[in-house]
């Protein structure tokens, strides 16, 4: 049987504005002045309304969401970004990474990633720390592990506090090892394991400063314990490439900014739908996969079909 599963990402619709001044007396300074000049035109809550109501006519049995749903991490962004994720579906439905502008400054849980909790929360066993209802996940509290249908989505943090100027990531040696462990349970119950990640876990086409630091690191686990797919944002650009794995390449697929406008025909918005089914015994992979690709018409304001392949 085949299973549906959307990929959405760097939403950035949430609005700074009316924020005080010692709300940006730190590291945010710098992003609002991004948001003020140059993101607030980019990213258009209309696009990702629209984005949201062809998802919805698609039905995907599963949504990923990777991240970037702020600007600058303000309390306020965090509640409006709550009110998008619940536009767009319940928890059961939806799961979450967050991504580096989540984690633009360090800001009390109570106040920034709980108002998201149940999109991010584990309901597995596998899982090594499984979060307090209405809390969300501590940095020791990822990987998170759902399983639906076929799948196994393990939710994997890069998102850290760093210092201005960087929008790098970092899993952690500790993270690391407990994704490791988590992998191979989860293989073993032969289920499709997909890895959701903010930062992609290949450096090609990331500066220095907006990479995956440990990288290497998450690609030594993957090569040795193997998934079967990973999807990550953080580019705002269409990437695929694949990275060695166990018994067949892993394919690595980064998908656009969910509301970016056509500015830049090669930024314009898409989602990813993938199709995922098991694959026939021999073809080394055990899960055959089919990506359609839904971009932004700003002729008619809405989102279409841009192709489908195999990976
Ligand atoms: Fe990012």
């Amino acid at each position: 049987m085949r299973y549906t599963l959307a990929h959405v990402s760097d939403w950035h619709v949430t609005s700074p504005a009316g924020c005080g001044l010692r709300e940006l007396a730190n590291k945010r300074l710098l992003g609002w002045l991004s948001w003020k000049q140059r993101r607030r035109h980019r990213h258009q809550p209309s696009i990702l309304r629209s984005l949201f109501k062809d998802l919805k006519r698609q039905a995907p049995d599963h949504v990923a969401v990777t991240g970037d749903l702020t600007n600058i991490a303000l309390p306020q962004e965090f509640a409006e970004a709550a009110r998008w994720l619940a536009d767009l579906g319940p928890p059961s439905w939806i799961s979450l990474v967050p991504g580096n502008h989540d984690a633009y400054v360090r800001v009390p849980a109570t106040r920034s990633w709980d108002l998201w909790s149940e999109y991010m929360v584990s309901d597995e066993p596998e899982a090594e720390g499984v979060a307090p209802t209405g809390t969300a996940p501590t940095p020791d509290e990822f990987p998170t592990v759902r399983v639906r249908g076929p799948l196994a989505l393990v939710g994997v943090s890069s998102a850290l506090p760093t210092p201005p100027g960087s929008a790098a990531g970092r899993v952690g040696s500790g993270q690391l090892e407990r994704l490791a462990r988590t992998l191979a349970e989860l293989r073993a119950r032969e289920l499709c394991c997909v890895l959701l990640v903010h930062h992609s876990p290949v450096d090609d086409g990331f500066t220095p400063r907006r990479r995956l630091q440990d990288s290497a690191e998450l690609r030594d686990v993957l090569r040795d314990v193997g998934a079967d797919l990973v999807l990550h944002g953080h580019g705002h650009k269409t990437a695929s490439s694949t990275i060695p794995g166990p018994e067949a390449a892993i394919p690595v697929l980064g998908v656009r900014s969910s509301s970016h406008c056509e500015e830049l025909e090669s930024r314009r918005a898409q989602y990813h739908l993938f199709g995922i089914e098991r694959a026939s015994v021999g073809d080394g992979a055990r899960f055959a996969f089919s990506l359609e690709t839904r971009g932004y018409d700003a002729a008619t304001g809405g989102f279409g079909s841009e192709g489908e392949r195999s990976l």
